[in-house]
């Protein structure tokens, strides 16, 4: 590669789950650190970071197409520097390096804190490629986030040493690891100080956090949640994505306990059936699945609930599919995503027998998204005349609209006086599809 001029603005590009968003805006807090600016809207950025996801094939092959556009001149005028960063980073750094010529650095998900340091190799024209997994070292060396806004995630916990059959994060994440306690309450009082009034906390499995209190006794993720809420100005917490089996009786309670603690749950399943759960490794039945939610139900009657599915895994019959569907029934979601089973590159599940023909994949994830929705539309229904607070978050399309989250996390929009970052108090008078709409009560 040339040496270049270097770069004075960026844009980073983050795709795949919340914890990619996070590492996003912290790259992007890294580079405004080193003196360039986050490109405007419709402007060409110098640089462009491709936040990548690996978890299915179609979002993996998507850099590729991504890269193409940006040298093509189609995303913008001038083609940029190029860096890959997240997943796809971490799985294929050489291959991509081959392939995209025109990519000047390649950084894994936990190395990129040293995204700095290549800039300037990139800027000699010297190409780098960093994907080392050293521990949580990224975490020190980050600065802390600027920009004002009154939701925040707040990564707690990376990784898992689960090992579906399925899935690549073990390998592109790495090992369980929790953050330490104190730094994140820190960085949570700091959140607050840049407008935060909810919280988000994120893992791969992020209820399988823990860590030492002040007091250095051993707390789980509940200890946690306990110890924020204590926090002034906090006024809603979240966490996501847990396993059924890092689940405890204190988190359980803490719904109940804990006014902060948002009435949602993630809680993936992928499917219904006993078979198809053990060749996915999963080590927890369907039965003992909705024990545990009918657990939450008991301390917290109005907890919306979330889950993620795969229909298609590699021998799953008809009959087994149905089981997925006889447990949606059972359950009654408030909202769930839904996926094709995609073989991914050396994992245990990709060299499986029995692979399920495309068509069949495509009929069951459109009978499984029907009743999913069918669950949505009716949980937004029940909503209809409930009173609750929304957390105004932006303006939505016309003049005196605003958008904002419920405690259910359901799209709420309302007309009238409000504020970004304000509390607001509206009753539900209709539920559309996936949102809501509001009307201003009082401001809180
Ligand atoms: N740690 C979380 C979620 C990880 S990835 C958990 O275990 O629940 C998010 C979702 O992507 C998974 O819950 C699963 O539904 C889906 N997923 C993961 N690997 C997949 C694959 N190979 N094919 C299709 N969907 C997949
Ligand atoms: Fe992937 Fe399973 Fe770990 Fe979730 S628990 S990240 S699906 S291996
Ligand atoms: Fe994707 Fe990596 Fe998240 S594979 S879902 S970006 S952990």
């Amino acid at each position: 590669m040339k040496p270049t001029n270097p770069p004075k603005t960026y844009r980073v590009k983050s795709f795949g789950c919340q914890m990619n968003v996070y590492d996003g805006e912290r790259m992007g807090e890294l580079l405004t650190e080193k003196g360039l600016s986050p490109a405007p809207e419709g402007e060409d950025a110098d640089l462009v970071v491709l936040n990548t996801c690996h978890i299915r094939e179609k979002a993996a092959e998507k850099i590729y197409s991504d890269i193409g556009r940006l040298t093509k001149g189609k995303t913008q005028k001038k083609a940029p520097m190029i860096a890959v960063a997240g997943c796809v980073a971490q799985a294929e750094g050489e291959e991509i390096m081959t392939r995209a010529p025109a990519v000047s650095m390649v950084v894994g998900p936990q190395a990129y804190h040293r995204l700095p340091e290549m800039l300037d190799k990139a800027v000699k024209g010297e190409r780098a490629t960093d994907t080392d997994m050293p521990a949580i070292a990224k975490f020190d060396s980050l600065p802390q986030r600027k920009r004002r806004s009154p939701t925040a995630f707040l990564t707690v916990q990376e990784g898992c040493d689960k090992f579906c059959t399925y899935c690549v994060v073990p390998y592109t994440r790495g090992a369980e690891i929790s953050r330490p306690f104190n730094d994140l309450v820190d960085e949570a009082r700091k959140l607050i100080e840049v407008g935060a009034r909810e919280i988000t906390l994120l893992g791969q499995n992020v209820n399988a956090w823990s860590g030492e209190d002040t007091k250095g006794h051993k707390v789980g993720l509940a200890g946690l949640i306990h110890a924020l809420a204590k926090l002034d100005g906090i006024e809603r917490i979240r966490y996501t994505t847990s396993h059924p089996n890092d689940m405890d009786d204190a988190l359980i309670a803490a719904h109940g306990e804990v006014e902060q603690l948002m009435p949602y749950l993630h809680l993936p399943v992928q499917s219904g059936n006993d078979r198809v759960l053990k060749a996915m490794n999963r080590s927890h039945t369907a039965e003992s699945y909705l024990r545990l939610l009918e657990r939450f139900r008991e301390v917290r009657p109005d907890i919306a609930l979330s889950g993620d599915f795969i229909v298609g895994f590699p021998g799953e019959s008809e009959a087994e599919f149905e089981d997925t569907l006889s447990l949606v029934d059972e359950v009654r979601y408030a909202q769930a995503y839904s996926f094709k089973y995609s073989p991914r590159p050396g994992t245990p599940a990709a060299t499986m027998d029995n692979a399920i023909a495309t068509e069949v994949m495509d009929d069951r994830l459109q009978r499984l998204q029907a009743r999913l929705n069918r669950d949505q539309i009716a949980f937004n229904e029940a909503s209809v005349g409930k009173t609750c607070e929304v957390l105004v978050e932006r303006k939505g399309k016309l003049p005196g609209q605003w958008l904002g989250k419920s405690p259910w996390l359901q799209s709420v929009w309302f007309e009238g006086e409000a504020e970004i970052g304000e509390m607001v108090r509206t009753a539900l008078i209709e539920g559309r599809g996936s949102s809501m709409q509001g009307r201003l009560l009082d401001r809180v």
